[in-house]
């Protein structure tokens, strides 16, 4: 087997210049080399010199690149030189009229990151973290997944010439395993939960010395989630929407969100927050309960080093939010506190029901975690927790395509007829 030799950290060719902790805000250079903060084992969130970067950003994002790289001024890599391999990021934004108007919300968005190569929104964590890897020379990259993390990761590193090594609960859909092997990733299907997979993932990278891309966990991975926020402000034309509506399992995709809107109100191209709205099950909410904890004790800022984020025994049909122990927490629950957004918990039923009225009213197909922000939507305006003016963004992180059951389960089946012309008139006029 492969192991990396111990790395040397990359202290030029960015703009990136430390780390602070999300818990205890103790700092760390930008050569610091571990991904947990030393004091008191909290995520690290990267640091920036948005001076210089503002001066850089001065007429906006002008490099020339159709992904995530077009943003670089703002990423912690290495100039990428000649075009990347693969086309990360630069997602529709597509207007959905018909689903928003279904409920009285005629400013709906629907930010389709299925489209990216490995079908979900991970890419775009993969392609800076895996960059990352290859900053710091590490050849074997290893992550604990429910299924997306480990099949974007595989197929990253499928273009980058990295080996990977993916750890899964045994449980993970189908696709999301096939996605990964496809792509000459060594599978290793945990018997346990992606939990017991993850704590399996930190033992074996550090035995073994792997680059740990696990989310949340790894601070590059919100780096390259930030660039979704990024693209919505383009595609609304340099606007900040009202909303945000996330899917939400470790919470890094909520906190990659949060700081792509901090970055933007840093460097002076934006001066508003939007409210980022975590959707989680009802059956996997450790974020959505501590929220909902914070906001009971009245507490508009709490010490944040003293704040446990709840688990969970969870288990939901949206797999990819499936989560007892979310891995980037603390960074989620502070990014809802600090941008006003709500905590919304839906029923199993209803993520299953929004996948068939998205798909029939927008034209997309989401996977059940992607599908969660329109059934969250949908509660929020029974609830009259929103305006019909709001510009509403619902994030859409993966495809169908990855969980066929899920679909099956929700949209009927097929209507089996003989080949005759005389059994496609008698079917029509049953159904009509
Ligand atoms: C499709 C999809 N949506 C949402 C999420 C949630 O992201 P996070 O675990 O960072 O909260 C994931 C994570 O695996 C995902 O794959
Ligand atoms: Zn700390």
């Amino acid at each position: 087997m492969e192991f990396t030799a111990r790395i040397s950290c990359p202290d030029r060719g960015m703009s990136m210049n430390g780390y602070r902790c999300i818990a205890c805000a103790r700092e760390q250079a930008a050569d610091f080399d571990g991904f947990s903060c030393p004091s008191c084992g909290g995520n690290l969130d990267i640091l920036y010199d948005y001076a210089a970067i503002a001066e850089d950003l001065a007429r906006g994002f002008t490099r020339d690149s159709n992904d995530i790289f077009r943003y670089a001024p703002l990423l912690p890599v290495r100039d990428i030189g000649d075009r990347y391999p693969l086309r990360i990021g630069a997602t529709p934004l597509y207007a959905a009229p018909r689903l928003g108007e279904s409920i009285g919300l005629p400013n709906l968005f629907i930010k389709d990151d299925s489209v990216n190569p490995s079908a979900s929104t991970k890419d775009r964590a993969s392609a800076v973290a895996l960059q990352r890897a290859g900053d710091v020379g590490a050849h074997v990259v290893t992550v604990a997944s429910t299924g997306n993390a480990g099949s974007s990761t595989a197929c990253v590193a499928a273009a980058l010439g990295l080996r990977a090594i993916v750890f899964v609960p045994e449980s993970a859909p189908v696709a999301k395993l096939s996605q990964s092997l496809a792509f000459g990733a060594t599978v290793l299907a945990v018997r346990g939960s992606y939990d017991d997979a993850f704590d399996l993932c930190l033992e074996a990278s550090a035995e073994f010395g792997w680059f740990n891309r696990s989310t949340g966990l790894n601070p590059f991975t919100r780096e390259g989630k930030k660039t979704c926020a990024y693209e919505i402000w383009e595609g609304l034309g340099n606007r900040v929407p009202d909303r945000i509506v996330v899917p939400t399992g470790d919470g890094n995709l909520l906190s990659g969100m949060y700081k792509g809107w901090s970055d933007l109100l840093a460097v002076g191209l934006s001066d508003t927050m939007p409210r980022i709205d975590c959707v989680q099950s009802e059956t996997s909410a450790a974020i959505s309960n501590t929220v909902r904890r914070i906001r009971e004790a009245g507490e508009a800022e709490p010490d944040w080093s003293s704040i446990e984020v709840d688990a969970v025994a969870a288990s939901t049909v949206a797999d990819s939010i499936a989560v007892d122990r979310p891995r980037d927490g603390l960074a989620a629950v502070k990014a809802i506190v600090h941008s006003r957004g709500a905590v919304v918990t839906v029923a199993d039923d209803d993520i299953l029901a929004a996948i068939g009225e998205m798909a029939r009213l927008s034209g997309i197909f989401a996977e059940p975690a992607a599908a969660a922000p329109w059934a969250a939507v949908k509660q929020m305006q029974r609830q009259q927790a929103l305006d019909a003016t709001e510009v509403i963004v619902c994030l859409v992180s993966g495809s169908g395509l990855k969980d066929i059951a899920s679909a099956r389960a929700c949209v009927g089946q097929p209507l089996a007829i003989d080949a005759t012309i005389d059994a496609v008139r008698k079917t029509l006029a049953k159904t009509a």
